[in-house]
């Protein structure tokens, strides 16, 4: 089913741009440090990057040709492929992981932009180490000032995604990635000029196989999916967006690109001065917000720069956030036939309710756990690790049960004028690598296999 008046994204350099924006956020330079340093360092990386190339990649491309063949959103986009089957609820459970990501993702927004207002007052300047660590946690387990941010970042979302989807992602996304990437060169220099920087290189890069674990393989998993964007429906959903003249494998490669390059600067922009100013990697979620003021301190001008960089950081959120954001809205929009004003209004209540959970959840309610994990954690856990490679999973059995090679190649090729020589390896991959792989991970995190060998 196509819709001729539906809107697309103006340029070519938008296309790439707005999906980029979407991939590059607070999953690159908070989360992906944050896992390496909680995993053992170099040995996840090397999965990590073993996931983007084998799971990562083909599922991207999957999305984008569910996403610009039917021109519909998450749920919709299956209905549409097959319809009056089960196989929308890999839309559903897509809808549902973007409102629990929203949950924990914009309280951590939050905290940019307190960052941002330390760093412009000053009083992220002149502290020591412990006194950085000492604020860090005196800020986010407070009541109210985090709770304060994340409301003022889905209200900032909300806005953006009310003003209508070209000129609000575009817009934002253009100017301000460049930029990104550039004080993201710069402080990876500033940083592995430190003393002690050849350490967190180390740590980083010289890889100790025996770390390797089953978490630790589901723990890539999850950040290869979450970094990319990919398992719920979030790229099908501006992927409908995309023209029929866009080149969907160019564009993949060139997002898992810079994606991964982005989480790479963060690595090094992180490690050698976790391990110069003496913070353990393992820091868990605080790791960034308590190692850049250090590293600032130690710039000239630093807080210029810290007040661009957190700036920046936000911006880069934002771009996240209304990509999470416009794939429940875009649902409730075409599918329950809402106003954009209504379903963004109740996306954005949903988001707060569980923004204000999780922000409580690391401060006051830290002893109320689920699983043995605050709500905040929970969250996170359950759509990264969990939702997001089921969906991912999913995506691939269906395509390669439900559709003719064809029309996948037609798609890809836009009708053939454009050339996919690895289109059988693609569909190899698709078809039976991603979902056996991911599904071996889930079996082994599980213990399911250990317990069959323990039987034959
Ligand atoms: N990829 C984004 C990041 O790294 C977060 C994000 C935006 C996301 N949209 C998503 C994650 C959809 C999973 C699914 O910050």
């Amino acid at each position: 089913m196509t819709n001729k008046n539906r809107v697309t994204f103006g340029s070519k350099l938008g296309v790439v741009f707005a999906t980029v924006g979407s991939a590059v956020g607070l999953g690159n330079i908070w989360r992906f440090p944050y896992m390496v340093g909680e995993n053992g360092g170099a040995a996840f990386l090397l999965v990590y990057i073993a996931c983007i190339l084998a799971l990562g990649l083909p599922v991207m491309l999957t999305e984008f040709f569910i996403g610009r063949n039917t021109q519909r959103n998450a749920a919709g986009a299956f209905k549409s492929l097959a319809p009056n089957s089960t196989w929308s609820i890999i839309g559903y459970n897509g809808v549902l992981a973007a409102f629990l990501i929203l949950g924990f993702y914009a309280v951590v927004s939050g905290w940019t932009l307190e960052y941002i207002i330390q760093a412009v007052t000053g009083s992220l300047s002149g502290k020591s180490t412990t006194e950085f660590a000492d604020d860090f946690a005196n800020f986010s387990s407070d009541i109210y000032r985090p709770i304060f941010w994340t409301i003022a970042f889905i209200a900032l979302t909300h806005f953006i995604i009310v003003s209508g989807v070209k000129k609000g992602i575009e817009r934002a996304s253009k100017i301000m990635m460049p930029m990104l990437f550039l004080i993201l060169v710069i402080l990876c220099i500033r940083s592995v000029m430190l003393p002690n920087a050849g350490k967190g290189l180390i740590f980083l890069f010289k890889p100790d196989f025996s770390k390797i674990s089953s978490s630790v393989i589901l723990s890539a998993m999850g950040q290869a999916f979450f970094s990319l964007s990919i398992g719920m429906g979030c790229l099908i959903t501006y992927s409908s967006y995309f023209s029929k003249t866009t080149n969907l494998q160019r564009t993949a490669v060139e997002v898992t690109i810079l994606d991964t390059l982005v989480a790479l600067l963060a690595g090094i922009m992180i490690f050698p001065a976790v391990f110069s100013f003496n913070i353990e990697p393992t820091e868990g979620a605080r790791l960034v917000f308590i190692t850049l003021p250090n590293v600032f301190g130690q710039m000239f001008l630093g807080e210029i720069w810290s007040s661009i960089f957190f700036l920046l950081l936000a911006v880069a959120a934002l771009t996240s956030t209304i990509s999470l954001h416009e794939v429940a809205t875009a649902y409730l929009l075409e599918e329950h036939k809402m106003s954009r004003k209504k379903a963004a209004t109740l996306v954005s209540v949903g988001a707060l309710i569980l923004g204000v959970i999780s922000s409580l959840s690391i401060g006051v309610w830290k002893e109320h756990t689920i699983l043995g994990l605050t709500f905040f954690d929970f969250l996170d856990y359950i759509t990264a690790k969990i939702m997001l490679p089921f969906g991912g999973m999913l995506i691939c059995i269906f395509i390669g049960r439900r559709i003719d090679k064809k029309i996948l190649k037609a798609e890809l090729t836009n009708q053939g004028t454009i050339t996919f020589s690895l289109f059988n390896i693609y569909a190899f991959f698709m078809k039976y690598i991603a979902p056996v792989g991911i599904g071996l991970i889930f079996l082994h995190e599980l213990g399911i296999i250990n317990w069959l060998k323990s039987i034959f």
